[in-house]
């Protein structure tokens, strides 16, 4: 991968994962971390920040410019629920960051990581073992975003030969930062829950079933996809990837293996549950097998003992959660 590398909203979800990864891999120094947020005094980030909003082309560029950037990873975006409540806006930010991401790595001779979402697909895609190359009439304003976006990066490809790359990511599950928004975010907030509560109420259906990844997958993903030999790439854009599919009853279930005494019921969010009910249940991700060894370490199981194992440390239950551990797996 060409270095420096810029990462654009690095304070979200992704990014405050995704940059301590790069910068463990390539230097401290060569990461360029930048987000319209500033991060607050104290907040422990290493290495090179600059305030970047992506709607304006003359901070890109300059950023770019003064560090020589190499490769840009755009995680910039408004996400799927808060989309949904500013269409507009998300038209600005989502798709008016990319197209000036894409201006300035053209000018600059950038490489440059977009990255999709199981939102780019529709009620009309194919919902079981969604293909690579299938219909994408995506209706949520997210989703239309998505779809433009990989596109657009088709194009630059195209028109300009630009290396330009992607992944569409299911839901993300992480113990790092909270998530940003999503229709996804339940299984995140349920691991909280659990942990501190013993009971979370959930705003999707017991039965949508989403294609999911535990973090350390997806920034494996968007690391090892940038790293890709070129001439093995025959998608190069939006390339599925997933790690497993579950229903929030089934994650439930996996939680109550180690905390027996959990409790899940089901406050149904109309808004959130139209846009899961028109995802795929399941991605069929064998082009990113074939092209580029794509292969996720965490399943279901292995997450949800890693998230609580994790969570219940950092939020101070370790003792509690040890027992519910040993009691969970007597007999294994
Ligand atoms: N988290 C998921 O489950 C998931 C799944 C699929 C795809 N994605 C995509 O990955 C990318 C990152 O997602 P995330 O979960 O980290 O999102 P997030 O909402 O947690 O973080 C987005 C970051 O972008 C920043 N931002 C917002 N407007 C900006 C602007 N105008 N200029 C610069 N920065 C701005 C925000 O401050 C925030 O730190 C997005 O494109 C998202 O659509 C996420």
């Amino acid at each position: 991968m060409k270095t420096p590398i810029l990462v654009t909203g690095a304070n979200g979800q992704i990014g405050s994962e995704l940059v301590p990864a790069l910068r463990e891999r390539y230097g401290e120094s060569a990461i360029i971390a930048s987000d319209i947020r500033v991060p607050a005094p104290g907040c422990d980030s290493d290495g090179p920040f600059e305030r970047i909003d992506v709607t304006s082309r003359r901070q890109i560029g300059e950023v770019v410019g003064d560090h020589r950037i190499g490769t840009i990873y755009h995680m910039a975006a408004l996400l799927s629920a808060i989309a949904e409540d500013r269409p507009q806006t998300a038209w600005e930010i989502n798709m008016g960051g990319l197209y000036r991401i894409l201006e300035v790595a053209r000018r600059q001779n950038c490489a440059v990581f977009f990255p999709s979402s199981i939102g780019a697909f529709g009620p009309t895609t194919p919902r079981d073992a969604t293909p690579q190359d299938t219909i994408q009439r995506p209706t949520s304003m997210y989703g239309v975003t998505k779809v433009s976006g990989e596109l657009l990066c088709d194009y630059y490809a195209a028109r300009f030969g630009m290396d330009t790359r992607g992944l569409r990511l299911p839901g993300l599950i992480s113990n790092t930062a909270p998530p940003g928004g999503g229709t996804t975010d339940y299984a995140v907030d349920i691991f909280y829950q659990a942990i501190r509560y013993r009971h979370y109420t959930c705003f999707l259906a017991a039965d949508t079933r989403l294609d999911m990844m535990y973090m350390p997958d997806a920034v494996t993903a968007m690391i090892e996809v940038m790293e890709a030999d070129a001439s093995r790439l025959v998608h190069r854009n939006a390339f599925n990837v997933t790690a497993f599919d579950v229903t929030p009853a089934e994650l439930a279930d996996a939680i109550r293996r180690h905390l027996p005494d959990f409790e899940i019921d089901y406050e149904v969010d109309p808004v959130r549950q139209a846009i899961a009910d028109s995802w795929p249940r399941t991605m069929d991700d064998s082009a990113a097998r074939a092209e580029w060894d794509w292969n996720p370490r965490f399943d279901l199981a292995a997450m949800t003992q890693d998230m609580l194992r994790t969570l219940g440390r950092r939020l101070g239950l370790v003792g509690r959660w040890r027992d519910h551990d040993r009691e969970a797996h007597h007999g294994d």
